[in-house]
């Protein structure tokens, strides 16, 4: 049967790979815009993220939107997604073992977006989509062609939110991500120009 993601995500509701999903009040699938030419892979859903259902709608998630925002994108645009799908306790980073069992869904989704850009979100992200041994503090804002997609890395929010001192190196980032859009997927920018 072909894949979809409606069919994806009612087996990740289902989904009891690992422990994380007994302790979930919702499971956080994605969201955004399907047909996304880029998009946006966090770590794992926090605590408003697992009361809502939603991808970063926290603190987090704010100041995501303003990063957004301030490359003419928003979540109309763009699809946002986790590394893990449901909230580990306390906010912990997901084991490894969590991280595993979920990807395939994560390598589903993508499948079915199918976007020409990645964003990872922080060092968790960057392991599992670009190099299992990426430095976020040497790499991020460095482009690598990984099965036939631009992606990159920059710092998860959380980060930017506890030092401040890593936004003027975001905000570059964010200016190399708007140029890369514009270079091979120029649509993204066709009401903005
Ligand atoms: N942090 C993440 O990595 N993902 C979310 O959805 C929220 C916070």
């Amino acid at each position: 049967m072909d894949d979809s993601m409606e069919y994806l995500r009612e087996e990740c509701e289902k989904c009891y790979r690992c422990d994380l999903g007994k302790t979930r009040r919702n499971l956080v699938f994605g969201d955004g815009n399907e047909h996304a030419r880029v998009m946006f892979v966090g770590e794992g859903p926090g605590e408003q993220e697992d009361l809502q259902g939603l991808p970063f709608v926290g603190p987090a998630g704010k100041l995501l939107d303003d990063m957004l925002e301030m490359i003419d994108l928003d979540r109309t645009k763009v699809y946002i997604a986790n590394i893990v799908k449901c909230r580990p306790p306390r906010n912990r980073d997901p084991l490894y073992q969590e991280q595993d069992r979920c990807m395939d869904y994560l390598e589903r989704q993508i499948a079915l977006i199918d976007p020409a850009i990645i964003v990872c979100l922080g060092r968790i992200a960057a392991m599992n989509l670009i190099r299992d041994n990426f430095r976020i503090t040497r790499e991020h804002g460095m482009w690598y062609q990984i099965r036939g997609r631009s992606c990159t890395a920059i710092y998860h929010p959380s980060a930017l939110l506890r030092d401040v001192s890593k936004r003027p190196e975001t905000f570059e980032d964010l200016r190399g991500i708007r140029q890369q859009i514009r270079a091979i997927c120029p649509e993204v920018y066709a009401d903005v120009d």
